[in-house]
């Protein structure tokens, strides 16, 4: 399982990358908001600061809803770094662009994906990535979770090779439970992963060890 940081903060991603499990980032245009980045050249050069501190893909989402729009903001986004993956929203245009772009070489993650159907589709256009939003269906009171195991079925019924990439992961038990769906890649914030991380038996049980050496050592 690649685990991808969903954020544009510049030190949440290279105190992740820092950690040694870092496999992406994910960014959208609220996320850039949230940083402050505004302006096209900063927000481009923004995505290439993010590429030069991580290893792995940056997906990096056009804010254009026309194909032909979409089309040309998806290849400027491209040529910015060989790590770019262009971000495409699951609209009738975004299908267009993702064949468009699976068929030119350039890498996509459709994003917005809300129902099986949609991540069906997204597969068939050749995405490289689908996100479906596992926590916002949560917090309407709709399966996320269930989503991600329709669309794991679906993609090994006929071996797609869209990597399902879970997104709008909130906590540690959203890492855990896709894992044992067998979603590809997760998105989510630093406190998702380093969750992971904590049990207070390791803590007690090093804290005992480290006591007991010191005394046959000091
Ligand atoms: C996916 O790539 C999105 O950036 C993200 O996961 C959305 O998460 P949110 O629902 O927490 O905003």
């Amino acid at each position: 399982m690649k685990f991808f940081i969903d954020t544009a903060n510049l030190d949440q991603i290279s105190e992740a990358q820092q950690l040694g499990v870092l496999d992406g980032v994910t960014t959208n245009p609220s996320l850039m908001a949230k940083e402050g980045i505004t302006g096209k050249e900063n927000i481009l050069k923004h995505y290439v600061d993010i590429c030069n501190i991580v290893d792995g893909d940056v997906s990096a989402e056009v804010v254009s809803t026309e194909f032909a729009a979409m089309v040309k903001e998806g290849e400027e986004l491209a040529k910015l770094h060989e790590q770019i993956v262009v971000k495409v929203p699951m609209i009738r245009d975004g299908v267009k662009a993702l064949k468009y772009f699976s068929d030119n070489g350039i890498r996509t993650n459709c994003t917005l994906v809300f129902s099986a159907g949609q991540a069906l589709l997204a597969a068939k256009a050749g995405a490289t990535y689908v996100s479906p939003f596992l926590g916002r269906l949560d917090d309407i009171s709709t399966d996320g979770l269930n989503l991600i195991a329709e669309i794991r079925q679906i993609y090994d019924n006929y071996a797609f090779d869209t990597q399902i990439l879970a997104a709008s992961i909130r906590h540690t038990m959203h890492v855990i439970d896709c894992a044992k769906i067998g979603a590809d890649v997760m998105t989510g914030p630093l406190s998702s992963i380093e969750g992971l991380l904590r049990h207070p038996l390791t803590d007690i049980g090093l804290e005992k060890f480290l006591a007991d050496y010191r005394k046959g050592n000091n």
